[in-house]
């Protein structure tokens, strides 16, 4: 990466979050956060993706297996993105929730950090 954190502009992070986002999430969450029915839920105002940051950056570091299921039941499993970096997670996570008609704050690297379990 050449440019610097400072450098990495609004417009830059939001291009980068929405290309990992389609990458990662959008075969299973589609391009538009609608989800499909019984197989997996929308993104559009839902608790995990609008409510307190921390939902959303469980759901990606730790899976659907780890995390209280809802309401519904969804035939599909969410996989962990443990592996994707702390910065990469929160663009994802910005992107969730900045999208979609969702409202939520900005996530940081730091956020994202601070959900790693220790060891
Ligand atoms: C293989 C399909 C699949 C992929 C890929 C996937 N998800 Fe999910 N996701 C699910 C399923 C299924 C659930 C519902 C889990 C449950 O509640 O039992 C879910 C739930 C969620 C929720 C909670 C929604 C709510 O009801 O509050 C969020 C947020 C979320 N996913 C975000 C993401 C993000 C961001 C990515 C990409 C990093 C991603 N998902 C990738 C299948 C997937």
């Amino acid at each position: 990466m050449l440019v610097s954190g400072a450098a990495f502009g609004e417009d830059a992070r939001e291009a980068r979050g929405k290309a990992l986002y389609e990458e990662h999430c959008a075969a299973c969450h589609q391009f538009d956060g609608g989800g499909v029915p019984m197989m997996q839920p929308e993104l559009i105002d839902k608790p995990r993706a609008n409510g307190p940051i921390g939902g959303v950056i469980d759901m990606i570091l730790f899976g659907s297996a780890a995390m209280k299921p809802t309401d519904e039941d969804y035939s599909n499993e969410m996989p962990s993105f443990a592996h994707l970096s702390d910065k990469d997670i929160a663009l994802i996570a910005t992107y969730v929730r900045t999208h979609f008609e969702n409202n939520g704050g900005y996530v940081t690297s730091d956020d994202v950090r601070d959900r790693r379990p220790r060891n």
